[in-house]
């Protein structure tokens, strides 16, 4: 029983629910996607349905919507994925293993308690690059029988345990169970710099031994952070939030991407890795993580955020930062990943619109919408007010941030050789676009200042509707 931890949750806890309401105040706070309470969001960890509940924890840093400051675990759970409450902080840095953050890591859902697997980040003091010398990155587990409270939190792996040729860099454990064996990956970075995912197996959730080494033939970057491996449709899919990719025409245009690769074989021995494919073409959008939700739905969930990106959010001022995408649902076509949003998210349909337009039609945009766009031409263009463009023309979806709140976004290009469907879900901060039925997706946040039109010019047809916000109680 760690009692550090508790009474640091409870601390954080007081201290952060003072800051809620002035975040809350802010008109950028979005409708119907999760949001820091107050503070930095990053990463989803430990998604899951545990008792009757979805699970969503996440990077938080309370105090400091920058993002400096120490790293906690926050906590929402939910029903239904509509309804949700703020649950309070859960892990803390409290262990001497887990000193300078407690890091991304998943859920694992047993009879015996809800098993959390996650990096302990330890900074020594020193002269160090932190990558090669300075850093452990721990794996730890923390049990709970309520998942709210943890119960107890140990030290099952140390850098030490890791293959010889990696750095300090090892983190992000997903676990799951399969044939009566748990199978943890873990993101890596070799010596050589060389991203990898490191297979571990175990027969009782607490041994774990070092079993395969997915990588690819040729470097594919540095570091491969947020690794996850799941079943979709019969497809084996390992996906991974790589850094270090160099950005090759339309592809990787962001610092950092995330995608993932069909693994033929198997992941336990012998296997070969299929054509790398993004998950999101967007400017914000990382780390995803899934699960599966109690129907058999595999679901995810992605941090609309990118680390070390050139580009800002002005709500740092207001005194948070980020949020996290929609649940969306995963299927496998047979040749790559369809991304579709959760299906409950139609309950948050309000007031419905239907057009047809050949030539150019403007409409009323409310603050939360859901549009359905099929486009019946080879080219479409689409003016949200003056702080946003997307523009089909010559095979390319082009999304251009335009006002003057871009915080320095651009434009992201997506290959699409035929539009004949797009779907976009805009938030009072926030965009997604589903091309295609879910071929593809780009998410964004965005500023708007005057968007309350949108403007149609190509030809074809259009359902808008207003988006109702979820409930979400806060902690105060
Ligand atoms: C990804 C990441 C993870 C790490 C966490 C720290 O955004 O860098 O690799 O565990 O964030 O907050």
């Amino acid at each position: 029983m760690n009692s550090l931890n508790q009474d640091l949750c409870q601390i954080v806890s007081r201290v952060e629910v003072a800051d809620i309401p002035k975040a809350n105040q802010d008109p950028y706070r979005m409708r119907f996607h999760l949001m820091p309470p107050t503070g930095w969001m990053n990463d989803p960890n430990g998604l899951c349905w545990y008792q009757g509940n979805y699970h969503v924890y996440f990077q938080y840093r309370p105090f400091q919507a920058d993002g400096s400051g120490a790293v906690f675990w926050g906590h929402y759970t939910s029903p239904d994925l509509l309804n949700w409450t703020q649950q309070p902080v859960f892990l803390t840095p409290s262990e001497t293993w887990n000193l300078h953050g407690v890091y991304s890591g998943s859920a694992l859902p047993t009879d015996d308690g809800l098993y959390l697997y996650y990096t302990g980040n330890v900074k020594h003091p020193g002269n160090h690059d932190y990558i090669h010398t300075g850093r452990g990155h721990n794996t730890g587990l923390a049990i709970t029988q309520d998942g709210i409270k943890v119960d107890s939190n140990q030290l099952l792996l140390q850098n030490k345990d890791y293959p010889a040729d990696l750095t300090c860099h090892v983190r992000d454990p997903k676990v799951w169970e399969q044939d009566g064996r748990y199978y943890m990956v873990l993101g890596a970075r070799t010596k050589d710099d060389r991203g990898e995912i490191l297979v571990y197996e175990s027969a009782d959730k607490l041994k774990w031994t070092h079993i395969n080494t997915i990588t690819t033939p040729q470097v594919f970057g540095y570091m491969w952070e947020c690794p996850d491996l799941f079943v979709l449709d019969g497809q084996c899919i390992v996906s991974m939030s790589p850094q270090g990719v160099t950005q090759s025409g339309n592809h990787y245009q962001n610092i950092y991407s995330c995608g993932y690769f069909p693994l033929y074989g198997d992941f336990r021995g012998a296997y070969t890795l299929g054509e790398f494919r993004e998950s999101d073409l967007g400017f914000d959008y990382y780390a995803p993580q899934s699960f599966e939700a109690p129907d058999g739905r595999r679901i995810v969930i992605g941090w609309m955020g990118m680390p070390d990106a050139d580009y800002t959010n002005p709500t740092v001022e207001r005194g948070w930062q980020h949020g996290m995408s929609v649940p969306r649902e995963l299927r496998w076509n047979g040749e790559q990943i369809i991304t579709v949003p959760v299906r409950e998210l139609e309950k948050l349909r309000g007031e419905r619109k239907e057009l047809t337009f050949a030539g150019k039609i403007s409409c009323e945009r409310k603050e939360g919408a859901d549009i359905c766009i099929t486009n019946e031409s080879d080219s479409l263009e689409i003016m949200l007010g003056d702080d946003a463009e997307i523009v089909y023309r010559c095979g390319l979806l082009t999304l251009k941030h335009t006002g003057i709140n871009a915080c320095g976004r651009t434009k992201r290009v997506a290959e699409v050789e035929k539009l004949r469907k797009l779907r976009i879900l805009i938030d009072t901060s926030s965009l997604e676009l589903f091309i295609n039925d879910g071929e593809q997706v780009m998410t964004s946040r965005w500023y708007p200042e005057h968007a309350d039109t949108i403007e149609l010019s190509g030809q074809g047809a259009v359902t808008i509707y207003d988006m109702k916000a979820l409930e979400i109680t806060y902690l105060i």
